[in-house]
């Protein structure tokens, strides 16, 4: 099994992921090992898709180390990521005599783990949360780092809290059931992750998608119907130590800046995640958060944002290059060339988390090596074309 500790000195907490192959099955000693002996009860959350996979092992695990299981199932989507879901699963953990001592499973991708992590962070000010992340993107990036929330009508992430987990279990065989384009959309995070974080991070990402492709049979058009196919020991090892790898970057940023300081700007400030974000949140609200998966848009983002990074003689074409490589190696996106550049610049200015109504780019000086740069310092016609010239590659 792989462990990352994740230590968070500003709250002298520390806490494990374990990532395994098969590491369900020893859930129940994994969860009484970290909550010891007054936990008594636990109320997983989850919703009916990932339950009727997982949920009776899960169940059946936690049981055999004496805890006393109850279930309380979402409606699978981002818009059920809402206050109304909140209140019910509160309600639920009353029904089911929730105690301070006891503790919320979130088993599920990250709508899952926003949803029952808040839920958690709020219920009697506050109880145990462990998340089991079935999605790669959970797995590698939104289990990691205590951020929880919920929507609101007036947008995405609006509400939450920091509450960090007392243990993080991935266990990497969920994957295997996870649709093609759930995978694209997390392998799409990775790459971002790599690209701001390490050139080794983002060279190993990008190896272990392209062996996992070659192994699908390197058709896309069969790839993307098949699902993940591990078909042997290796790729198993080395998807586990991969994702490791990213929790453990994703924990270092974490532990130097828990909770996004707006002040920050330097390259470990949680605010260099955001790479690719800005453009991927223009063009999922232009696209009322129909067309692309949140990943999917992120993969489109980052080249808008390789792209502008170059215009402004930051990045070296062949940086560039490597970067739409990797973006492509992900999987098809669907495509955003029928997207208006003026709606998407006017989408960006109105984002919600843009700050005093600033935009902060996150931009790339080489792969490995990101800088955060001021909105205003960005010449229009910089941008237009960068924009303008991404969105036409993507047919
Ligand atoms: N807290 C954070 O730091 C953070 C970071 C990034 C993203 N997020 C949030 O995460 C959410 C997106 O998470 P997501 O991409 O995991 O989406 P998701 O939770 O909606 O899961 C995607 C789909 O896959 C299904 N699924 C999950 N696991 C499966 C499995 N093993 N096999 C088959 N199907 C499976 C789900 O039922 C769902 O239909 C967004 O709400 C986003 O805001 C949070
Ligand atoms: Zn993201």
């Amino acid at each position: 099994m792989q462990r990352v500790t994740v230590c968070l000195p500003a709250r002298s907490t520390t806490y494990e992921i374990g990532i395994a192959a098969g590491l369900l099955s020893q859930l129940g000693e994994n969860v009484r090992g970290c909550l010891g002996s007054p936990a008594r009860r636990v109320v997983i959350i989850s919703n009916p898709r990932v339950f009727d996979l997982f949920g009776t092992k899960a169940v059946r695990n936690l049981r055999a180390s004496g805890f006393e299981v109850s279930k309380w199932l979402m409606k699978d989507g981002e818009r059920y990521k809402n206050l109304r879901s909140l209140e019910q699963a509160l309600n639920f953990f009353i029904e089911a005599g929730l105690e301070r001592n006891d503790a919320v499973v979130a088993l599920g991708g990250g709508v899952v783990g926003d949803l029952a992590g808040f839920a958690a962070a709020t219920y009697l000010r506050g109880v145990d949360f462990i998340q089991i992340p079935t999605t790669l993107l959970a797995q590698i990036d939104s289990s990691v780092g205590g951020k929880t929330g919920t929507n609101l009508s007036g947008g995405k992430n609006l509400v939450g809290a920091f509450h960090q987990p007392r243990l993080v279990v991935i266990d990497t065989d969920t994957l295997r059931t996870l649709p093609r384009r759930e995978l694209t959309a997390g392998w799409c995070e990775a790459v971002k992750q790599g690209a701001v974080g390490d050139r080794k991070l983002f060279d190993r990402t990008v190896r272990l998608i392209r062996s996992i492709d070659s192994s699908l049979g390197g058709d896309r058009a069969r790839g993307a119907r098949k699902k993940l196919e591990l078909q042997t020991e290796v790729y198993a090892t080395e998807l586990a130590a991969t994702i490791a790898a990213h929790c453990r970057f994703k924990a270092s940023i974490v532990a130097g800046d828990e909770r996004e300081a707006i002040d920050r700007e330097d390259r470990r400030s949680r605010r260099i995640l955001n790479f690719g974000h800005t453009a991927a949140h223009a063009l999922e609200a232009v696209t009322r958060y129909r067309r692309f998966r949140h990943g999917e848009a992120v993969g489109h983002g980052m080249l808008m944002a390789g792209a502008l990074s170059k215009n402004l003689g930051m990045l070296a074409s062949g940086e560039l290059e490597l970067l739409r490589e990797a973006v492509a190696a992900c999987g098809p996106l669907p495509r955003a060339n029928d997207i208006d550049v003026s709606a998407l610049m006017r989408a960006m200015k109105s984002d919600k988390k843009s700050v005093g109504g600033r935009i902060k780019w996150v931009l790339l000086e080489r792969i490995g090596s990101a800088r955060i740069v001021d909105g205003n310092e960005i010449d229009a016609l910089a941008l237009r074309a960068a924009l303008r010239e991404s969105l036409r590659d993507t047919s």
